[in-house]
């Protein structure tokens, strides 16, 4: 049953206050029928009141001792046992202990029977829930079942409930996850319209910047965020002008200035996402040089943020394995010359040297601007 539905049950018992059970609610009105009882005792007389006591609320069912009463639940749905401790042959303690091992059995509550106050302990450790003492006060019999019925009752639901809720949270969160990346897609692709010679610039740069996160160790939740960062790292360029960033011919000093600034725009842009702070460093910092020559901030070594180094080096790769304005795609051993020259100096040495192993196992040269995109875009 839907927890709201409980809830709406429980407003219309509230004007009722038969169906308060110890001051709780009493969830029993829910049940499609009675709840089933079984009274185990070998004194008939005990039977015959417990029948009495309790068959307005419940079906109950009488076994005069233990055998019978474990043959009966092996063939019946029970509820709730009632269970004399003192009988001939097979006392209570052994019938509980017979049905504590049975897989079906071992999750019915059993109350004891019992005029003997010193069994106490020693029933609730062997898994008792409750304990009535004898003789027998109907009221008493009555509000402890109902009681024992209405917590395991609760926490059934309750346990249904949040195994449900659980997994509704699970579909949620795995939603939200694809809505996020097909926006950060979508993100990449309207930076990379800008530019035309930079076709699928941003996703190459965001794979060799996860496999080379994925070499070094890193863990493949922080993987993942290099990779979205790979994807953002060039967002600032929304804010440079289409006639800089398309401009042929060398740059001026100013127009340079402006290209510049993509870096700070992209990490300003990004910084709005509160959730993830850390995403506007691979935007700020990809262009600072480990030897502490780059750009916006002259960072040195590891002052600049591993996953900037990374995309670094990614970028790098990238804009040489792709066709530009001003030149062809470079061939693989000049790109892999031009990594080696960079290491230590525009590059971390260790990302460089994944980088580096990248390329020697790209027998075929694979990873690159696709044939078929080298043509710009008109
Ligand atoms: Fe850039």
């Amino acid at each position: 049953m839907h927890y709201d539905i409980i809830i709406h049950h429980i407003a219309d018992f509230r004007k009722e206050d038969e169906f308060q059970v110890d001051g709780m609610m009493n969830f029993l009105g829910l049940m499609d029928k009675k709840p089933m009882i079984l009274a185990v005792d070998d004194m008939e007389t005990n039977l015959m009141l417990l029948e009495e006591m309790l068959q307005e609320d419940f079906d109950v069912h009488c076994e005069s001792s233990g055998k019978t009463a474990l043959a009966w639940l092996k063939e019946n749905h029970c509820d709730l046992v009632l269970l004399d401790y003192h009988m001939p042959e097979m006392d209570g303690m052994e019938v509980l202990e017979h049905m504590k091992e049975s897989e079906s059995l071992h999750n019915v509550p059993v109350i004891f029977l019992t005029a003997d106050m010193t069994l106490e302990s020693y029933g609730f450790e062997a898994g008792a829930v409750d304990f009535i003492l004898k003789p027998f006060m109907p009221d008493v019999v009555r509000l402890r079942v109902k009681r024992i019925l209405n917590y395991e009752y609760l926490q059934a639901h309750l346990a249904d409930e949040v195994n449900k809720q659980t997994k509704l949270a699970e579909s949620r969160r795995a939603s939200l996850q694809r809505i996020f990346e097909q926006t950060v897609f979508a993100l990449a692709q309207a930076i990379d319209a800008k530019d035309k010679y930079t076709h699928g610039h941003s996703r190459r740069v965001a794979e060799y910047a996860r496999q080379i996160a994925r070499v070094a160790g890193e863990a493949f939740e922080d993987q993942r965020f290099i990779y979205y960062m790979g994807l953002l790292h060039d967002v600032g360029k929304i804010g440079v002008s289409n006639a800089v960033i398309n401009k042929p011919g060398e740059l001026t000093p100013e127009e340079y200035d402006e290209i510049k600034a993509h870096t700070w725009i992209g990490s300003d842009i990004l910084q709005s996402i509160e959730e993830f702070p850390q995403f506007s460093q691979g935007a700020r910092s990809h262009h600072e040089h480990y030897d502490g020559t780059g750009y916006p901030d002259g960072l040195k070594g590891e002052e600049i943020p591993a996953p900037a180094r990374i995309i670094a080096v990614a970028d790098a790769y990238d804009a040489m394995t792709s066709k530009r304005s001003y030149r062809d795609a470079m061939p693989q051993d000049a790109v892999r010359a031009e990594i080696e020259k960079g290491r230590g100096t525009q590059f971390d040495p260790h990302f460089a040297n994944i980088m580096l192993s990248m390329i020697d196992a790209d027998e075929r040269f694979l990873m690159r601007e696709s044939p078929t995109m080298t043509q710009p875009r008109k």
